[in-house]
Parts: C-alpha cells; sequence; structure tokens
C-alpha cells in the first residue's frame, strides 16, 4: 500500500484528482469506479476545474458508482444518483448513458447486481476506484462482517452508518434508508487501482485498523492490504493514529525526487 499523507484536504484531493487525470490522458476510454458522501467532492471540484480549464475530455469514459440506497428514487433529492448528477456528471462532457449507478428501486433486486456485475465486465473492468472509509471501516457499503470475497448485493446499514447519514435525511436515524445496494469487497478488490481516501480525525482510527491492523471481515477496508494498486491518499488528522507516519512521508519523498529526475 502507498501511503500519500497531505496537510490539507484540498490539497489530498488534488493528488487523487491528478492521479485520474494523468490515467484518462493514458487511456481515453477510463473506467472509473466512483463514491459519493462527502469525502471525494474536492476530487470531483478539481475534476471538473480541469475540464473546464484544460480541456480534460470524458467523453469516452464509463463510471460504475459503488452504491445507492434502497426504495428511494433516483431523483430523491440524498440519492446518489442526484449527489452525482450534483458534483460531477452534469459540469463534465461524460454521455448519460456511460454513467451506472446502482438502481435501488429495480424490481428484481438480485438480478439487478447480477447485470451490474456483468456490466463492469463488459466494460473492461475498473481502471481507478475511489473510495472513502465509514468510521467503522466500511468500504462501499460494506459494512464490518461484510464477506471479504463479497459482490453487488443489498446491504442492511449498520447504526453507527445510519447516524453519519442521518442529517441529510432528517432529524433521526428512521429517517434514512436502512439499506442499500453496494459493490461488494470482491468486486472492489477486482479494480485494477483503488484510491483510498480519508479527511479528519473521525476517520484517524479506521484508517490506522485499515492500514495497520490485521486483515480482518471487522474492518472491511483492511483487505486492501492485498490489493496490488491501493494508493492511501490522506491528510495529517486522519494520518494521526498511523504509526509510521515519517516512513510513509519518506517513501512519497523519495517517490516525487525519482519522479523529478525522469523528467
Ligand atoms: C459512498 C460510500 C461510503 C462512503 C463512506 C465515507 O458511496 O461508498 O463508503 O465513502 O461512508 O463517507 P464520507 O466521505 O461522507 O465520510
Amino acid at each position: 500500500m502507498e501511503v500519500i499523507i497531505q496537510p490539507t484536504y484540498k490539497k489530498l484531493a488534488a493528488v487523487a484528482a491528478k492521479i485520474i487525470r494523468d490515467a484518462l490522458l493514458k487511456k481515453t476510454n477510463l473506467v472509473l469506479g466512483l463514491a459519493t458522501g462527502s469525502t471525494p467532492i474536492g476530487v470531483y471540484e478539481a475534476l471538473v476545474g480541469m475540464h473546464k480549464t484544460e480541456g480534460l475530455d470524458f467523453s469516452e469514459v464509463t463510471t460504475f458508482n459503488l452504491d445507492e440506497y434502497v426504495g428511494i428514487p433516483p431523483n430523491h433529492p440524498y440519492s446518489y444518483h442526484t449527489f452525482m448528477e450534483t458534483h460531477l456528471f452534469s459540469a463534465i462532457n461524460i454521455p448519460a448513458e456511460n454513467c451506472h449507478i446502482p438502481q435501488s428501486t429495480a424490481v428484481g433486486h438480485a438480478e439487478f447486481c447480477e447485470r451490474y456485475e456483468a456490466a463492469i465486465l463488459d466494460a473492461g473492468g475498473i481502471d481507478i476506484q475511489v473510495l472513502g472509509i465509514g468510521k467503522d471501516g466500511h468500504i462501499g457499503f460494506n459494512e464490518p462482517s461484510s464477506s471479504l470475497g463479497s459482490r453487488t448485493r443489498i446491504k442492511t446499514l449498520t447504526r453507527s452508518t445510519l447516524e453519519a447519514n442521518a442529517p441529510h435525511f432528517g432529524s433521526t436515524i428512521d429517517d434514512v434508508p436502512k439499506m442499500a445496494i453496494t459493490m461488494g469487497v470482491g468486486t472492489i478488490m477486482d479494480a485494477k487501482q483503488c484510491l483510498l481516501l480519508a479527511s479528519g480525525e473521525s476517520k484517524a482510527v479506521a484508517i490506522a485498523n485499515a492500514v495497520e491492523g490485521p486483515i480482518t471481515a471487522e474492518v472491511p477496508a483492511s483487505v486492501l492490504q492485498m490489493h496490488p494498486q491501493t494508493v492511501v491518499i490522506i491528510d495529517e488528522a486522519a494520518a494521526s493514529e498511523l504509526k509510521r507516519v515519517d516512513y510513509y512521508k519518506q517513501v512519497y519523498a523519495n517517490k516525487q525526487e525519482l519522479l523529478s529526475k525522469d523528467d
């Protein structure tokens, strides 16, 4: 795992956006796995900025979102469909038919989940998967105890996740959808590269468990230790419980020095 620690949220978002831009410049039909939530918003803002100022072209890009709540319509103000439209899709030149988000109102969820997996394969697999992390170590909506080999399916959300999302839906956790369709941990692990993003002290324990703890279904993000190409991009606050901060910073500085000599 490569761990990149940046002084601020803005800088971590810029590092992640640059990785995506560099990949897109090399492969115009890039397949992106996307996350919602507060963490990736700065990355999407930076990508929109690159589209507007540099003409970064998304016309051949395909996207697959990690998850969507079950039982709310796509046009609900807090659906992940609305989130993606607001923060990214409406501001770049990506064709609507290239954007895939789980359809949680569809009848026949099991068949839908199979089709979602098949569509990812048909697109050639995910090149870069953007991930946030829950305080309980979830990725996508794969809550603690999720099978580390799981595929796209319906999951029941934990109390911790319901509480984190309650401010969007109303005053209490009773207002939050109880279930979501999510890519599985195994689906995420099939991506060629994963970018795990985290900002703020509230994520510090989850990041320490994911990066330096044992690999366990109790912390689904910890399985990324087994992924050959995961980059963890975090700010100082999210790094505050890590034991090897100095080493990660040294590794990153050395890499930057090597890259600058290649230029
Ligand atoms: C959202 C998702 C979740 C979030 C996680 C962190 O698509 O998959 O795993 O990434 O709950 O959410 P934020 O970024 O809001 O702290």
